[in-house]
């Protein structure tokens, strides 16, 4: 099969906002105990975090990472969680059918946040809670001095203020699983008076109002209008929460990034006409807060019916998806969309971090080790700079059931002064594709990178890097050419993500 793709540098999308690898740790399952933080780890710090896995934490590029849920936040006191941990409350976490234990709190994640090199993204709980308790959290968070609660954060250790910018409006409102779920009036009343006190406390931060929880929700679109309708004044980005899974149609699967360019398309759209009919000048983004390959039909039939049929435990071993080479794939190909969407796109999270649908594995007193999608992500979060600019595709096509006809090239360009990234995806699960490249008003001269993740040497699409095996899938090289004519040439493996670097 055959494909090109034409690089216009003057054609600029948008500056890569490095916002777009972000993260995700929620108190659920083992993301946070044994994950992040196992004291009597071998590797644990003198706080009780596994130095193994932020170095992976590190490798991975993450830049901003949501706290503490997700579902989770939905039921969560957010004070139950600082001062001594010996007076912290155990309680029944009712999200997850967990006990929660509160060892980790605000200030310990914090700590952990700044070691990683992190931003934290906070949120507050809307589904049992509401104004007061938000605006609480926040002037405890980042309120300097003198008040009683920033008087409480600093006795319990933490003198300067947390100075957290962002700030998610509670979590998946529209969800019926969510604790507190609420009408699209209900909340977007509730997100924007809470909003707006907020504000009034502290200026500079930046609020996110809960979108669609996907795009098959009954509510999806009027969802969005309603709420940002309420809160037009004061939100300044809205969410949406975006999952993908195999579901026996790999062609379909494969081609999820097309999926999420039409969900994103079709919210920014909504945006702009609720913002134009309200003679709003205001810019609000798009936070993909939570996105991924998740296998939810393997939750739903093997998780879910014991863990809420069964004891209260803590940290019970939670959607812990083993992501195969076909996933990364995919995990690749749904960067790439948001990368091509940044014009509207202000940020994005992967859902999650460590263990619970993650990136990354750790085992309690075991190691830790990269998922096949750690590769992907963290190949593109370490080169993504400069401008993503426009890449046309001209390919050979194949039908989806999803989606229709779709190319076999899926590609997003970055240019960095003189240098080029480029991100390709062959869909065809069968034919090497054959692709030529070149930049409009540049030669291409030299190649600086390249690397190929794909089916490995055992053919099987379905490998996955383990404990036991953890470097099964690795990324590889591609062996891309310069040709005469200025431009270069890749043979891209069946099923497989690429990144090359041109200049
Ligand atoms: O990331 C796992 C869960 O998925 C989150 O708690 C929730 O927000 C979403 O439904």
């Amino acid at each position: 099969a055959h494909a090109r793709v034409t690089v216009t540098p003057s054609d600029i999308i948008a500056p890569v906002s490095p916002r777009l690898f972000g993260s995700f740790v929620e108190h659920m399952g083992r993301a946070v105990y044994t994950g992040i933080y196992e004291p009597g780890h071998p590797t644990a710090n003198e706080q009780g975090f596994r130095s193994d896995v932020l170095d992976l934490v590190k490798e991975l590029g993450a830049t901003v990472i949501r706290y503490p849920g997700g579902n989770f936040v939905s039921g969560f006191r957010w004070e139950d969680s600082v001062g001594p941990v010996s007076e912290r409350p155990t309680r029944l976490e009712v999200a997850w059918h967990s006990v929660e234990s509160n060892e980790v709190g605000l200030h310990e994640f914090a700590d952990w946040a700044e070691k990683a090199g992190v931003e934290v993204m906070n949120a507050v709980n809307l589904g049992t809670r509401g104004i007061e308790d938000a605006a609480a959290l926040l002037e405890y968070s980042n309120h300097p001095a003198g008040t009683a609660l920033a008087e409480q954060r600093r006795g319990n250790g933490r003198d300067e203020p947390f100075g957290i910018t962002l700030w998610c409006l509670g979590n998946e409102m529209d969800g019926p699983w969510q604790i507190g779920h609420k009408t699209a009036d209900e909340y977007g009343r509730l997100a924007a008076e809470t909003g707006r006190v907020m504000k009034w406390i502290d200026p500079s931060i930046e609020l996110v109002a809960a979108g669609s929880s996907n795009a098959d929700m009954p509510t999806f679109g009027t969802w969005e209008k309603t709420v940002l309708e309420h809160g037009i004044d004061v939100f300044d980005h809205i969410s949406l929460h975006a999952y993908y899974e195999e579901n026996g149609d790999l062609e379909s699967f494969l081609a999820s990034g097309v999926g999420l360019d039409r969900y994103i398309r079709t919210v920014a759209d909504i945006i702009r006409e609720t913002l134009e009919a309200h003679g709003s000048e205001r810019t609000v983004g798009i936070s993909v807060d939570e996105w991924n390959v998740w296998n939810q039909t393997r939750f739903n039939e093997v998780d879910k019916p014991p863990l809420f049929a069964g004891e209260w435990n803590q940290h019970p071993r939670i959607i812990e998806d083993e992501y195969t080479v076909t996933d990364a794939v995919v995990v690749g190909s749904l960067l790439m969309s948001l990368l091509r969407n940044s014009d509207v796109v202000s940020m994005a999270n992967l859902a999650q971090l460590v263990n619970v649908i993650a990136p990354i594995r750790s085992e309690p007193n075991g190691p830790a080790w990269r998922q096949t999608t750690f590769h992907p992500f963290a190949l593109t979060a370490r080169f993504a700079a400069g401008d993503v600019v426009s890449a046309r595709v001209y390919s050979d096509r194949q039908h989806t059931s999803s989606y229709g006809d779709v190319s076999l090239l899926d590609a997003v360009a970055m240019t960095d002064g003189d240098e080029l990234t480029l991100l390709l995806v062959n869909r065809s699960t069968t034919e090497p594709l054959e692709v030529a490249i070149d930049i409009e008003g540049a030669p291409i001269a030299s190649v600086l990178y390249e690397r190929t993740l794909g089916v490995p040497a055992n053919g099987d699409r379905h490998t996955s890097n383990t404990q036991a095996d953890p470097d099964a899938v690795l990324p590889l090289d591609l062996g891309i050419v310069t040709v005469d004519d200025g431009g270069a040439q890749a043979v891209l493996p069946p099923l497989s993500w690429s990144i090359v670097r041109l200049a």
